[in-house]
C-alpha cells in the first residue's frame, strides 16, 4: 500500500456571519422571500463564506453542519445539502456533527480530517439557529430536555441551573466569589460594546448584574448565554486546492492542531459528589497544544466558550492562563484594570491589551444562537489573525489563536489552535 499523503496544511480561507436576530428578512437579500429559519440562516452564512473565500458552491466536496434546536432535521447536513442543491450529487462528503455547543470546533477539526485523510479539498462548516424566534416557553421546553436526567434533578431552566450548580462547586472548593462570576459578564459586555454586530451595546456593571433577576441561586439573567438567532460558516481548503486555483499558499489561517475530550451529560445532584473528573477542556487543550507544539505563552488570542461565567472561568484555568482555582480572581483583576484604563483614557485604552480573550463579547454579550457561538470564536480568531478586527478590537501582532467550544453542561470540549498564514 502506498503511504497516505497528508497535505502540509489545512487553512480557513473564508468566513461568513449573518446579522444577529434579523427581524426583517427583506433587509437581507439572501433571505428575501424566506422565513427566518435555522436553515435559511445556514444558507445565508454559507453563501457569505463562499463569497468571502472567492470560491463557488460547486467547488465544495465536503459539507459539515451542526443541528439546530429551533427546527431540527434528521441528518441536518444532508438536509442543508439538499436545500442548496449539493445533493443529489457526486463526490461530496456530507456529515452532521453533534457535540452540542462544541459543534463548530468539532466541525473544524472534522473538516481538517476530511481534507487530510478522506480526499476532500474544500470543505464548509455551517451552523445556524433561530432560538430567539421561539417563545421563551417553547425554548425552555426544548432546552430543558437536552441536558436533563432524573438523577440530576435540575429544575427549569435546566441549563442555567446545571451551570449554577457547577459555579457553586467552584465557590465552595476554590473560594470563587459571586462578584468574580459577575465580573465575567461585565467584562464580556465591555468587549461586545466594541463590536458593531454584537447584541449588547452598552457595558453593564457588576452591581447591575448582581441586582438583575436571578434564574438560579448564583446566576442572574445577565449571566446567561444571550438567546439569539444567527448563522455562521467557515470554508477550509487544502494547499493543493489553493495551488490549483492560483491562490496564495498563505491565504487565510492555518489549522495547526486540535483536541477533543468528553465529560458527563449532566452534573451530579449533590455538589459534594462533583469532582474535577467531570471537566474535559484541560484534556482537549493539552492534546491541541501537543499537536500544535505550542504552549499557552505562544497564543496571542483566545476565543473561549462562556455560556455562563463558570464556563469562562474554568476555560481560563484549563488553557493555562490562570492556575486551577484562580480563574475568578484573574477575571476580576483584569476587569478592574480595564474599567480604570477606560476611565483614564476612553479613546486610547485597549481592553484587548489586558485581556486578549473574546474580543467580540462571547455568548454572554455578543449573542448565542444555541450551537452557533463557538463559530463566532473561530471567526473572531480568524479576524484577529488576518488583522481584520479593526482598531477597537485588534490584538497587536496576533500570530496564534486558541478556540474552545463546549457542549452540554461541560459534556464535550473541542479546542483548536490556529496560526497566521505566513
Ligand atoms: N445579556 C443581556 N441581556 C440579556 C441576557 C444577556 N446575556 N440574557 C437575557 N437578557 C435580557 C435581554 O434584554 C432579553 O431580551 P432581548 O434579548 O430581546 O433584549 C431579556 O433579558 C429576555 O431574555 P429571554 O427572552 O431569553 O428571557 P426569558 O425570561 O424568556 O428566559 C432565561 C430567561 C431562562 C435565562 C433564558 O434566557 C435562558 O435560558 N438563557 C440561557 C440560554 C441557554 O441555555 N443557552 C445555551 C447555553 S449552554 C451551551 O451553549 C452549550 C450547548 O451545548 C448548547
Amino acid at each position: 500500500m502506498p503511504p497516505i499523503r497528508i497535505p502540509k496544511s489545512v487553512r480557513i480561507i473564508g468566513t461568513g456571519i449573518t446579522p444577529l436576530n434579523p427581524r426583517s428578512p427583506a433587509k437581507h437579500a439572501v433571505l428575501a422571500g424566506q422565513k427566518v429559519s435555522p436553515s435559511a440562516l445556514m444558507q445565508q452564512a454559507l453563501r457569505l463564506a463562499l463569497d468571502n473565500a472567492g470560491v463557488s458552491l460547486k467547488d465544495l466536496n465536503g459539507l459539515i453542519a451542526v443541528p439546530s434546536l429551533a427546527d431540527t432535521h434528521f441528518m441536518e447536513a444532508h438536509y442543508l445539502a439538499t436545500q442548496i442543491g449539493l445533493l443529489p450529487g457526486k463526490s461530496i462528503i456530507v456529515r452532521t456533527v453533534d457535540t452540542g455547543g462544541a459543534g463548530p470546533v468539532t466541525g473544524l477539526l472534522e473538516a481538517k480530517r476530511m481534507i487530510q485523510m478522506e480526499g476532500a479539498d474544500l470543505v464548509a462548516v455551517v451552523a445556524g439557529d433561530a432560538v430567539k424566534n421561539l417563545s421563551g416557553e417553547e425554548f425552555l421546553k426544548r432546552a430543558d430536555q437536552t441536558c436533563n436526567h432524573p438523577e440530576a434533578e435540575l429544575p427549569s431552566p435546566v441549563i442555567p441551573s446545571g451551570y449554577d450548580r457547577v459555579a457553586q462547586y467552584q465557590m465552595k472548593n476554590f473560594g470563587t466569589t459571586r462578584e468574580q462570576l459577575a465580573a465575567c459578564s461585565a467584562l464580556m459586555s465591555i468587549m461586545a460594546s466594541r463590536h458593531p454586530s454584537a447584541l449588547t451595546h452598552t457595558p453593564r456593571t457588576i452591581t447591575e448584574i448582581l441586582s438583575a433577576r436571578h434564574v438560579a441561586p448564583v446566576t442572574s439573567v445577565l449571566e446567561c448565554a444571550r438567546r439569539a438567532d444567527g448563522g455562521a460558516a467557515i470554508i477550509l481548503a487544502s494547499s493543493s486546492f489553493l495551488e490549483r486555483k492560483g491562490l496564495s499558499r498563505n491565504t487565510g489561517v492555518v489549522v495547526v492542531g486540535g483536541g477533543e475530550a468528553s465529560g458527563p451529560l449532566f452534573p451530579p445532584k449533590r455538589i459534594e459528589d462533583m469532582s474535577e473528573q467531570m471537566f474535559s477542556c484541560e484534556e482537549a487543550a493539552g492534546v491541541a497544544y501537543d499537536e500544535a507544539q505550542v504552549g499557552v505563552r505562544d497564543i496571542d488570542f483566545f476565543g473561549l466558550y462562556d455560556c455562563f461565567p463558570i464556563c469562562l472561568i474554568r476555560a481560563i484555568e484549563a488553557v493555562g492562563l490562570a492556575p486551577k482555582g484562580h480563574g475568578g480572581s484573574f477575571v476580576e483583576e483584569k476587569y478592574y484594570q480595564i474599567v480604570k484604563g477606560l476611565e483614564r483614557d476612553p479613546d486610547g485604552f485597549k481592553p484587548q491589551d489586558v485581556f486578549p480573550i473574546n474580543t467580540h463579547g462571547g455568548l454572554l454579550a455578543f449573542g448565542a444562537p444555541w450551537e452557533v457561538p463557538a463559530m463566532y470564536n473561530i471567526i473572531e480568531a480568524y479576524d484577529q489573525l488576518t488583522n481584520r478586527a479593526g482598531p477597537q478590537r485588534q490584538v497587536r501582532n496576533a500570530r496564534r489563536a486558541l478556540v474552545y467550544g463546549n457542549g452540554g453542561i461541560f459534556s464535550a470540549s473541542a479546542v483548536a489552535v490556529l496560526g497566521r498564514g505566513s
